[in-house]
């Protein structure tokens, strides 16, 4: 990591087609106070949540046009890769959420042009990194939504109602893979009266759904990885075909499924099959977040909504960005928190973190994943 100057002007970027943003009139405060650094905004950036450009200026930033951004900036900041070829500048460092595992040929662009780049998304899930942890940020709320939306699609209700006209039973919600989203998710089904039942491959999310009031569904043989991170990992064809066999059994009685499974790097796991589609009553509703890596059922679209059979299927891997106001607010306070800690960073070269995050160096490749790519087969 050889960048040894500290970026001394900030630039941030709208995000089109995302009304998400990534800094907030309060952390741009203490951008320019605490961390004395210039910021610059491109105008309008708060439009999409009814922030004036008013509210950044009196924060002690400056407005200036997109052109503008790019020339004067040394570290530009946006929520994902929001910039072509010919607005990059040689040098500049980029800081985003870039999901660079599966966005290869975006990010060749970045090294072409000798750009540094840090994405989030790679941070480690340690108590260090944990103020700066934008996918426990964007997977809580997406998985609060999720339950939302699910609640507005499907044509009954979620608690029990018993009234003189007679009774309505709970909704059954199945919520597969139960980290952050499912965790959440859960949660959000629980406080409004659903019946929840939940599955992970990791025996110890077990204790924090059955914590929630949910049943958590087993499947014997997982097998763990000491060296994952806290990830779940790839499992034998065995489990998998009991996997499906249990799940496909649970999604038959489910009226609602949301489902949460991924592995970090890799396509997310196929969890519900067509079959299990077609065994489900009409009218039910599946809500698919790892939609963006491939999907966890093999008929969602990713940001596609269709109906199989009467089931309607929704694929959406950043709900988080329905709700803009409360994903802005916690990822300002990330992007804040990572922009201080990379200020503040003694030894750049030997950080945890930041090594952990950068893909690029100065037009090097940094991150283990695309070195690795490089060598000979
Ligand atoms: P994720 O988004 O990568 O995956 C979601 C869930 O899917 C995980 O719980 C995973 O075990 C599960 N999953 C994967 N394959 C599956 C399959 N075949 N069937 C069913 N479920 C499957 O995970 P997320 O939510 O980002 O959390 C990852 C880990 O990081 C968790 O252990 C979590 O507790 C931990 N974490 C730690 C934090 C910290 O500060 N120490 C902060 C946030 C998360």
């Amino acid at each position: 990591m050889s960048e040894q100057s500290q970026p001394k002007t900030i630039g941030i970027l709208k995000t089109p087609n995302d009304p998400r943003v990534c800094l907030l009139p309060k952390e741009v405060k203490r951008l320019t106070g605490e961390l004395a650094l210039n910021i610059l905004f491109e105008p309008g950036l708060g439009s999409s949540l009814q922030i004036d450009d008013e509210e950044y200026l009196e924060a002690g930033a400056t407005c200036q046009s997109r052109e503008l951004i790019f020339k004067n900036s040394d570290t530009i900041v946006s929520i994902n890769h929001t910039f072509s070829e010919v607005e990059m500048k040689g040098g500049c460092c980029f800081i985003g959420i870039f999901n660079p595992l599966f966005h290869d040929s975006k990010l060749a662009i970045y090294q072409k042009h000798g750009a540094t780049v840090y994405s989030l998304d790679l941070l480690p899930r340690t108590t260090l990194a944990q103020s700066m942890d934008v996918l426990s940020s964007m997977a809580s709320l997406a998985g609060y939504r999720a339950v939302i939306k699910a609640s507005e699609i499907y044509n009954g209700v979620f608690p029990m109602f018993t009234t003189a006209a007679g009774t309505l039973t709970p909704v059954k919600i199945l919520v597969l893979g139960a980290g952050v989203a499912g965790l959440q998710a859960i949660a959000t089904a629980r406080r409004l009266g659903a019946i929840v039942e939940a599955f992970d491959v990791r025996k110890s999310a077990g204790e924090e759904v059955r914590s929630l009031g949910a049943t958590f569904i087993e499947v014997e043989g997982y097998t763990e990885s000491s060296n994952a991170g806290g990830y779940a990992v790839e499992q034998s064809e065995e489990y998998q075909r009991k996997q499906k066999e249990l799940i496909h059994n649970h999604i038959k009685t489910a009226n609602i499924v949301i489902s949460t499974a991924n592995i970090p790097g890799r396509k997310a796991p196929l969890l519900i099959e067509t079959r299990s589609v077609e065994a489900m009553q009409p009218g039910s509703v599946i809500i698919d977040l790892a939609a963006e890596q491939g999907g966890n059922c093999e008929l969602s679209k990713n940001k596609e909504t269709i109906n199989h059979n009467g089931v309607t299927i929704l694929g959406n891997s950043s709900l988080s960005a329905e709700i803009p106001a409360a994903a802005s607010k916690l990822l300002s306070n990330n992007y804040f928190s990572f922009l201080k800690y990379k200020q503040k960073a003694e030894n750049q070269e030997n950080d945890p973190l930041l090594s952990a995050s950068q893909i690029i160096n100065a037009g090097e490749w940094a991150h283990p994943h695309f070195i690795k790519q490089l060598q000979p087969a």
